[in-house]
Parts: structure tokens; sequence; C-alpha cells
């Protein structure tokens, strides 16, 4: 395995990165001495020495932020939508100038965006032409099993296989991405994802802001070497991947008009936490939350900062209408610096509207049962193991046993407090509501429903959720996916 060979170079404090100019560069952030970052444990800091002082250098603020452009059906007939969509090796520009290989969905980085509807199924034919074997996840989804991307299951190269949404849920920003046990992290990292948003009626008549001024934001972070390569290590810090793209660039602009957007915020991140604001001028403004993973809050709530981990989605309007034409206002992230430039171009009529009621989250049903989770690394051995349940994944041994319509309680802890170590939890095929987290407050990110939660270290945190519909193995996970690539994960087996 590759990084059997990098082992005797994972020394904890390698990571202190030239001040290459314009690069976000992370704050506070793991140097010699400093306690480890929280997002892994000390033994998967660090990176080899010779990488850290070639990232590319670029000037800022020099390309405009792409959106994905949304897929076009090739058929639309019998009430389905049905797509075709390759994988396929593509060359980007992340850095301007310097050609960078990248993994894509169509040839995109960041794949581009499917739009369905409540209720109107879609069918997608994915072709892989990659020269590796990968498979397709709709994250968020609520998919029989068949088609939710199990991680064995895979499509080899020159394969094709086709992948049903029924698309029975709300209104919700959800992506896709590669679930290939073991190559997760590789895959997703190197471009295998995109956004896949669902519509419902319900929302549309409430008036927020849509068409182009409803923007989805893939926010990740990379190493991209002084060559322009996009540069993948499984054990890998937050100083490795200095770099926060947004839709696959390095500190884009993007003109808006004075008016209210709607952007959904995904963080692609296969590890790292984002915190961020809007600023101009060093005022912060203000962000009015709207959505989380599973759709539309009950209720707006503005926000200073949200806080997104990896796979998370958050979605907040922002009102340039505040800000005069020719204004610039920053997305910023705490650590990372300024992300996007949004430049205020021209004046505009705005017939959009935040209600102040959107949508109420359905009723909790009484759970019927408690479960145990927890998810930690074992570090006795020469690698880091993942583990749930102090178990690494086995696709031949199924963890939970769950009755169909059956409400449930989890208890997710993360067992590595003495290391320090982050991870998010996510749960296939159903979302949940955040109970508590243990003795601390629930934070205000844990609003709506959700199916990916941050768990700090030592923290345990109360979920509950309803298995409906659909049979068969799910996988639950943590969803850094050097983590889920090195073994924590397991899967629930939904019965009649
Ligand atoms: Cu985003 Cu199991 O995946
Ligand atoms: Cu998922
Ligand atoms: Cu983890």
């Amino acid at each position: 395995m590759t990084f059997l060979s990098r082992r005797g170079a994972l020394a904890l404090g390698a990571g202190v990165v030239a001040g290459a100019a314009g690069l976000a560069l992370p704050r506070g952030s793991s140097a010699a001495g400093a306690p480890a970052a929280p997002h892994a444990p000390a033994r998967l800091h660090g990176a080899p020495a010779a990488r850290t002082a070639t990232h590319a250098t670029f000037t800022p603020w020099t390309v405009a932020m792409p959106v994905p452009p949304v897929l076009q059906p090739v058929q639309t007939s019998g009430g389905v939508d049905v797509y075709r969509l390759p994988l396929q090796a593509a060359t980007t520009e992340i850095l301007p100038g310097s050609p960078t290989a990248v993994r894509t969905f169509g040839g995109g980085f960041v794949g581009p965006t499917i739009r369905a509807r409540t209720g109107r199924p879609v069918r997608v034919a994915f072709e892989n032409r990659l020269d590796v074997p990968a498979n397709v996840h709709l994250h968020g989804g609520h998919t029989p099993a068949a088609s939710d991307g199990y991680p064995m299951d895979l499509i080899q190269p020159g394969g094709s296989r086709v992948y049903d949404y029924p698309n029975q849920q709300r209104g919700a920003t959800l992506w896709y991405h590669d679930h290939s046990h073991h190559t997760e992290a590789e895959n997703v990292y190197l471009g295998l994802h995109g956004f896949y948003l669902v519509d419902d009626d319900a929302e549309t008549y409430l008036g927020l802001p849509g068409g182009a001024y409803d923007v989805p934001i893939a926010l990740r972070d990379a190493n991209v070497d002084e060559t322009g390569k996009l540069v993948f290590n499984l054990f890998e810090d937050l100083d490795g991947r200095p770099a926060v793209l947004a839709n696959g660039k390095a500190q884009p602009y993007f003109p808006v008009a004075a008016r209210k957007y709607r952007f959904r915020l995904l963080n692609s991140s296969n590890e790292r936490e984002l915190k961020l604001h809007v600023e101009s001028g060093g005022q912060t403004g203000q962000l009015v939350q709207i959505a989380s993973d599973g759709g539309l809050l009950p209720a707006p709530v503005p926000r200073t900062e949200v806080v997104i981990g990896s796979a998370e989605r958050t979605e907040v309007v922002v009102d340039f209408a505040k800000y005069p034409v020719g204004s610039q206002v920053l997305l910023v992230d705490a650590a990372a610096g300024p992300l996007v430039r949004f430049d205020v171009v021209r004046r505009a009529v705005d017939g959009s509207r935040v209600p102040d009621r959107l949508r109420p989250l359905p009723a909790l049903p009484t759970p019927a049962v408690t479960r145990d989770v927890s998810m930690s690394f074992d570090l006795s051995g020469e690698l880091p193991v993942g583990m749930m349940d102090g178990k690494p994944f086995d696709a031949n041994r199924v963890d939970f046993t769950v009755k169909r319509g059956s409400t449930e309680i989890w208890r997710v802890t993360n067992g590595d407090g003495a290391i320090g170590a982050n991870h998010t939890f996510h749960l296939h095929q159903t979302s949940f509501r955040v109970l508590d987290r243990g003795g601390n407050p629930l934070r205000p990110d844990d609003a709506g429903l959700k199916d990916t939660v941050q768990v700090a270290p030592g923290e345990t945190v109360r979920l509950q959720a309803t298995f409906n519909d659909y049979l068969g193995k799910y996988m639950f996970h943590c969803h850094f996916l050097e983590h889920s690539s090195l073994g924590m994960m397991a899967q629930l087996e939904v019965v009649a």
C-alpha cells in the first residue's frame, strides 16, 4: 500500500508551510510544540517534509468562481428523468495557469449539478471511464440499497451501472460522491463529487431567492504543489492542505447584484472544519441560515458565523443590498482566511423574500430502541485502524439489525478523547435530529434535519432517526474520508 513507504516521514510538526503568496494558510493549526489540530490523531499528522515547501503560489482574485452547470436529462418520458454521467479523467486549472489532473463526473471539477423534484424519480447511468474502480453514493438521499453506492459494490473501469433515486423526500441540498472502500478519500479528494438538489413545491412557494440567485458552493481543502499537481496523502494534516477551494478554484471572485442570494454551502473537504462568516471593510455581515443537511429549518436563523463539518451542508441567505455597488464582500474561514470575494457590481430589483416561517420539522415519533456507537482509532499497530464500536469495517458483518419503520435513539461517542481526534458521524438512508450533546449544549449548527454531525473528542451526541421504506444494508461511518478508508465504518440492515 502506498502509505507504507511514507510511514517514516509521518512526524508531527513537519507542517510548517512556506508563506506562499496568496494561498489561504490555516492559522492555529499544528506545528512543532503546538497542540495537535483536533481533526485527526497526532499520529495521522505531519507529512513528508519534502512536500511542505512546495505548495504552488498564485495571485488571488483573478478567476471567477464557476457555478457547476445543471446536467440535462437525456430522457424525461414516463415521469422519470434519465441522465448519463461518465466518471472520467480531466484536466482543470485550480490555480490560474497550471493544469491539474483530476478525477471527475462529466469532466467538471465539482461535477454537474443534478436538479431533482420531490416525488419525481431520477435515474442516472454512470459509466466508469477512469482507470480505477469507483462507485456513487447520493449523500442525504433516501435511496434503495441497490442504488446507495455500497462500498464493495464497484463500477469497474469500462463498466457502467444505473442508479435509481426515487426522491421521496423533502427539498434539500444533497451531494453525490464516490464511496469505494479504502479509496473513497482519494477519489473524492481528486474530484469525484457534485451537487444533487431536491426541490419541492412547498419550498418553491416561499419565494426564496432562486434561479441565478440560488448558488451552490462546494468548499474543500487541497494540496496543490508547484507543478499544479493535486497531491493526495492518506495521512495529511491541516497544514498539508492549505488551499480551500470554492467550486474548484482557489480564492475566486464572484460578481453579484445588490440583492438577496441563497448560498448552498457544502463542506466537501475530507476532514477540515469550516467556520464561515462574511465581512466587508472589516465589518462582519449577517448570514441568515435557512436550511441544514435535510432542508429548510422551521424559521430563518440570523447567524454571524456558521460552522460546517466535513460533508455537512448549511444554506444561508446573504443580502447584498446592504452594500453599495462597488463593494467587496469576503466569505472568510476563521482558519484559512478569505475564500471567495463577492463583488457587488450592479443594482437589482429583488422580488425574493425570506419568510418568518419556512417549514416545520416532522414530529418526533416515540423511540423504541436505543443504541450506542463509538468512533475511535486503534493506534497500537504499525498503521492506525479506524473502528466503529471497537471493530474495523467488515462487509461480511451486519453490525445492527433495524426493523423497518422503527424510530431509534443512537448515542454516538467520539472515543478518541485521549488523542484529541475529531470525527463526524454520518448515517445513510434517513435523516436524524440531534437531541443533545451529553453535558454540552446543542450547537446552532445542529438544527434541522441532519445526516452528518460533528462529534468532538470525548463527546457523546444523541440522535433520533426513523428508518422507513427501504430494506437492505446501509452504511454509517465517520465522514472524515481518511478515517472511513481506514475502517471507521459499519453497516446496519433494515429488515421487514
Ligand atoms: Cu457522504 Cu457514506 O457518505
Ligand atoms: Cu451518505
Ligand atoms: Cu473520524
